[in-house]
């Protein structure tokens, strides 16, 4: 038969069957290790510009944290930076503390094993002057679902905080240009923004204007409906 010469496949990483095989496609995939080198340098960036003393970072969905992690093992103002990383896949979250805990940032940095749409697992490190909202947005039921998500970072975010986030295309839909309009209609201003010389993966880096809001009226911030197999 046809099948078994095909059957690698779906075994394969090009069809995750869970997030902790997603992120295997980093070891592959050009679109999202360009995706990931801008997202460093926007990290890289905020921290830069933080003025002196602590620096309070949430991660989203953080998945192993490699993105934040891999930057503070290099940055300068690493001993400044107070972080909590939330993840639900205990393998990534595993693998998330082993790292901060080789880079002796163990004090600081919490990996947080939870539900990352819920408000209670940010209780105690928000408001925050970097929120890391990377492989979240194509993961989302609709426009109206990324709305709620960028008005209910008005609970993690100082006034001034830094967005960091992602947005794949997918079937030519420039899906990030669309991210950018909400991003404006929800009182964020443009830092940055570039494409992954793929073409196909949008980066930006935007600034919370508003102010921060100290209790949402709802536990849950968001839905995270997206499946790893078809993750954009
Ligand atoms: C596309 S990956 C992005 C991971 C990481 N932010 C990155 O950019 O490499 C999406 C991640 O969201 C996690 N996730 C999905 N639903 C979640 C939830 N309700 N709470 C916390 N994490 C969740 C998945 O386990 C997965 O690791």
């Amino acid at each position: 038969g046809f099948l078994p010469k095909f059957s690698m496949k779906w075994e394969s990483p090009l069809m995750p069957k869970d997030w902790f095989e997603w992120h295997d496609l980093y070891n592959t995939e050009p679109k999202l290790q360009q995706r990931l080198e801008i997202v460093r340098e926007y990290i890289s960036y905020s921290l830069d510009v933080s003025p002196p003393g602590i620096i309070r970072v949430v991660s989203v969905c953080a998945g192993d944290g490699r993105d934040l992690l891999s930057t503070l093992a290099n940055h300068p103002r690493a001993k400044d930076v107070y972080a909590r990383l939330v993840e639900l896949n205990p393998q990534l979250v595993e693998r998330g503390r082993a790292t901060i805990e080789s880079l002796g940032l163990a004090k600081q940095i919490e990996f947080i094993n939870g539900d990352a749409t819920l408000w209670s697992n940010y209780v105690g490190a928000v408001p925050a002057d970097v929120v890391i909202v990377c492989g979240i947005f194509g993961n989302l039921a609709d426009e109206a679902e990324l709305s709620r998500l960028l008005g209910n970072l008005s609970f993690l975010s100082k006034q001034g905080a830094f967005a960091i986030w992602t947005r794949g295309h997918s079937n030519g839909i420039p899906y990030s240009e669309t991210v950018r309009k909400i991003l404006r209609e929800s009182r964020f201003e443009e830092v940055n923004f570039k494409l992954t010389a793929t073409g196909d993966m949008g980066v930006g880096i935007h600034r919370y204007l508003g102010e921060n809001l100290a209790v949402p009226k709802e536990q849950q911030l968001f839905v995270f409906s997206g499946v790893p197999n078809k993750a954009r």
